[in-house]
């Protein structure tokens, strides 16, 4: 084998996604203990009410509001194999963000709480998640704590997702009675013992089925009974269904007392695909032994407030990335220079030498860098981009003082590029009142935090009657521009948008009209409340 493909072969490319609270900070500390990377006591990944010092976070936003909006990508090593782990913001608001990361991963885990389930709020985060086909796992999280029923958590992960949990391991014991898990595979009984605060690794014992009777009793008996159950009906991990978004392998455990962890962090390993031939827009695949290329799935400015700078996240997809590669740059077909290129963990950059299929690497000063661009040396290729999702939320920005309008503006294109909103222009008024339309209204208090903060340019944001975004041409655009209630404004892609003030109104004029063109955008209605 190739030294890439032996590279590629080591590397597990994944995040994980959750509701807020749910467990997502505290995990990732946990895999960072295990990882042998968190030198320092864990609860230092993020600064919730600034009680903790912050690697992960290091936006004063986040740092105020307390949840992770931006992010970051860390990367340790576990076993024999390079994990890199990438980080996604928790908020329902920043889900096209999680979206985009997600495109850049092998894999995904998915973190339930343990009383809450699948909480409403995120039921569509993940169904966004589930329709992008990675291969899904889940942990459900802090068994520590008075739990559901374990089958009833698999039947609300069945019921609502439509994905078939087939258990990895098996609790026994809940709340303050959880004294470890069983793996299914092979039907051995880890038992943990807890350690002060969850701040080392948690001891455990493997401990055979005649001690397990006689240390756990009725707990372990009930264990037992339900993995009976389980047994017949089948809900075996399946590699295919796995594969294929079909399946989810199920892991329970407590982040925060670490039971259960390495079992996760293991199953990362043995169950998440190492990169695999990346599928290119002309409906080929590159493959991993073809000379470098990637794409960027992530663009972030200003992440250091000494150096006015921007970062393109780009996840490689073949060949061996060296520092100083020139790369062409597929949209413009501009030479890219990556002298400056570095690994990201939190706010601490360390210069990368080199990386491989699945590993991300941080370009600096990429100006010219968009999410969804494909970089790529000798063999052209080109990486399909990254839809857009439908915003449902539209303000109309504009500068609060006159004399900042080139701020405000160089500001607008800067946020538009990341994606932190999608900016819609009106052709008459072009960039004098651009419309800023989101996923989440709380991408509009991060566009005008850094408006202000950034570009020093303050902005005031004005409500629209506009709730519904589809997409048109320009052909439609003419008959729509002349109704009451409607308004077509391009996006930065050239897309052409017909906002509507109602879904009322939307279906009125499609059952009006029906040979106007009125396409859905990509999860329309996804952050809706149910
Ligand atoms: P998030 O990133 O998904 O938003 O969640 P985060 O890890 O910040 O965890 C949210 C809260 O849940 C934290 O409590 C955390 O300690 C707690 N938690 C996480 N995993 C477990 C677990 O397995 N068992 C229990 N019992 N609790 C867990 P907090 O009160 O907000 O913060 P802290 O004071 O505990 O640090």
């Amino acid at each position: 084998m190739s030294d890439v493909l032996n590279e590629a072969a080591r590397r597990r490319t994944f995040a994980i996604i959750s509701h807020p609270d749910a467990g997502k900070t505290t995990l990732t500390e946990k895999f960072l203990l295990y990882g042998g990377a968190l030198a320092v006591e864990a609860g230092s990944v993020k600064g919730k009410g600034g009680r903790r010092s912050a690697t992960s976070d290091w936006m004063a936003m986040e740092q105020q509001r307390g949840i992770s909006i931006t992010s970051t990508v860390l990367q340790f090593n576990y076993r024999n194999c390079v994990v890199n782990l990438l980080d996604t913001p928790g908020h329902r608001d920043f889900s096209e963000d999680t979206y985009r990361v997600l495109a850049g991963c092998d894999g995904a885990i998915m973190v339930l709480d343990a009383a809450k389930g699948i909480e409403p709020q995120t039921l569509k985060l993940f169904e966004v998640c589930r329709d992008r086909g990675l291969p899904l796992l889940s942990f459900v999280n802090k068994w520590d704590r008075p739990a559901r029923e374990p089958l009833e958590v698999l039947d609300d992960i069945e019921s609502q997702l439509g994905l078939i949990p087939t258990p990895v391991t098996w609790p026994v014991g809940a709340d303050t009675d959880f004294r470890g898990v069983i793996d299914r595979r092979d039907g051995s009984y880890t038992r943990y013992t807890r350690t002060t605060g969850g701040a080392r690794v948690a001891p455990e014992e493997d401990v055979d089925p005649a001690r397990a009777e006689e240390l756990d009793g009725m707990l372990w008996q009930q264990a037992t009974e339900e993995l009976g159950l389980l047994d017949e009906v089948g809900s075996e991990f399946d590699v295919e269904t796995f594969l294929a978004g079909i399946t989810t392998p199920t892991l329970f455990g407590s982040a925060m007392t670490n039971f259960g962890v390495r079992k996760l962090l293991d199953a990362v390993i043995d169950l998440v695909p190492s990169p695999r031939p990346r599928v290119t827009a002309d409906g080929g695949a590159r493959q991993l032994e073809a000379p470098l290329s990637g794409f960027v799935f992530k663009v972030q400015a200003n992440t250091d407030k000494a150096h006015r700078d921007r970062v393109a996240y780009v996840r490689i997809c073949s060949g061996r990335f060296e520092r100083g590669d020139v790369a062409i740059h597929a949209r413009t077909g501009k030479p890219f220079a990556t002298k400056y290129a570095h690994t990201a963990f939190g706010s601490d950059r360390e210069t990368v030498e080199e990386a491989y299929p699945g590993d991300v690497v941080g370009l600096v000063n990429a100006t010219d860098l968009r999410v969804g661009d494909t970089l790529y040396i000798d063999e052209p290729v080109e990486f399909p981009s990254i839809p857009a999702f439908a915003p449902e939320h539209f303000r109309v920005a504009r500068p609060a003082d006159v004399s900042r309008f080139k701020q405000f503006r160089r500001g607008i294109n800067q946020l538009d590029e990341e994606g932190v909103v999608q900016v819609l222009r009106d052709i008459d008024l072009g960039d004098q009142a651009p419309t800023l339309a989101a996923v989440g209204p709380m991408q509009f208090d991060v566009a005008k935090w850094r408006l202000e903060q950034e570009f020093g340019a303050p902005t005031l944001l004005e409500s629209t009657p506009y709730q519904v975004a589809r997409r048109t041409d320009a052909e439609s655009a003419l008959p729509l521009r002349q109704m009451s209630g409607v308004t077509v404004l391009e996006r930065s892609d050239g897309v052409l948008l017909a906002l509507f003030e109602s879904p009322y109104w939307l279906d009125r004029v499609i059952a009006d009209q029906p040979e106007l063109t009125l396409e859905k955008l990509l999860a329309e209605g996804a952050l809706r409340e149910r």
